[in-house]
């Protein structure tokens, strides 16, 4: 059972085919349009509505929770008593049911939990988080709440700091990475991009199926193997947009990349690492990412290219 966006939408289908059909509830504060996701079985829910979250739990006899609703960096700088309410206090909900129903919970964090004073090469996993956004607040806390929720009332909750993460199905909303989804489309269609953030500013990103192979991965390990929960760096591949472009330009040789600076965006992006040590990842539970900047590139071109023009 999980809320959708980005992540929800692909992890669905995902499940259903590790695990069955019925034993993997949707849901929504609104029914989905991806098709794959409707065609099994789905609840309306707002997240922060905790008897609906109990009613489901307990009629389907839920056994793990992935809690996915979220407002991500950007929008929680517009709205940041809302990110607050559905990034904590929605998750708030979710442990208190899982600890009254004894559910097990994957709880989503993000680099956006580190902050200007934390360490930008080869973040480790343990360091300063003193972020200045909502999104970072709440997401920190969020990590405290749930190693909190585990070792006081033994909740088997989890985690991972996702960097951004780019699909060829699904568009990210409200981050501050979404330029590194946005440039495919752009450059599919109009052989050129304009990006929000500076030349130099390196992300952690993360190709989708990577995405979806670690929330599996690190919710089948035995609990035994964990010495960290909330939550775990975790890493693929690190970029700029210039390299960005350099590789799609591999593809299509006339793209052209401009630059109009996002002040916001970029005041974010400024205070995340340049690239996160997943080392403890890959030791606790073997994470091994699929896919490098260049072998994204290539399957994100040709999936939107079938998608785009068939
Ligand atoms: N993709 C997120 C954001 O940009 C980072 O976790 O807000």
């Amino acid at each position: 059972m999980g809320a959708l966006g980005q992540i929800g939408s692909e992890l669905t289908p995902k499940l259903r085919s590790i695990y069955g059909e019925d034993n993997v509830i949707a849901s929504d504060i609104r029914t989905p349009n991806y098709s794959r996701t409707n065609e099994g079985r789905f609840e309306i829910h707002d997240c922060m509505d905790i008897k609906k979250t109990a009613s489901i739990v307990k009629k389907h006899k839920i056994g793990l929770i992935y809690n996915l609703p979220a407002i991500l960096s950007a929008t929680a700088e517009k709205y940041p008593q809302r990110a607050f309410e559905i990034n904590l206090l929605g998750l708030y909900n979710t442990l208190e049911v899982a600890r009254e129903y004894k559910c097990a919970v994957f709880n989503p964090s993000t680099i956006g939990v580190f902050g200007d004073t934390t360490p930008k090469k080869n973040t480790p996993q343990d360091t300063i988080m003193r972020p200045s956004t909502m999104y970072g607040v709440t997401k920190v806390s969020g990590e405290l709440l749930g190693d909190y929720y585990y070792s006081r009332y033994n909740v088997d909750v989890r985690g991972v700091r996702f960097p951004g993460i780019i699909s060829s199905d699904t568009l990210p909303g409200g981050g501050t990475t979404d330029y590194a989804v946005e440039i495919f489309y752009k450059a599919l269609k109009k052989k050129k991009y304009t990006s929000y953030l500076k030349a130099g500013t390196y992300l952690d990103m993360m190709y989708m199926p990577d995405a979806i192979k670690a929330t599996i991965n690190l919710m089948e390990i035995e609990s035994a193997h964990l010495k960290h929960r909330n939550a775990f760096n975790v890493a693929s591949m690190c970029f700029d947009v210039e390299e960005l472009a350099a590789e799609i330009r591999k593809h299509i040789p006339e793209f052209i990349l401009s630059y109009k600076i996002d002040p916001v965006r970029q005041k974010i992006a400024d205070s995340w690492p340049d690239g996160l040590d997943d080392s403890e990842a890959r030791d606790q539970w073997n994470w091994e990412p699929s896919y490098n900047l260049e072998s994204m590139t290539a399957d994100m071109l040709s999936k939107l290219k079938s998608k785009l023009w068939h």
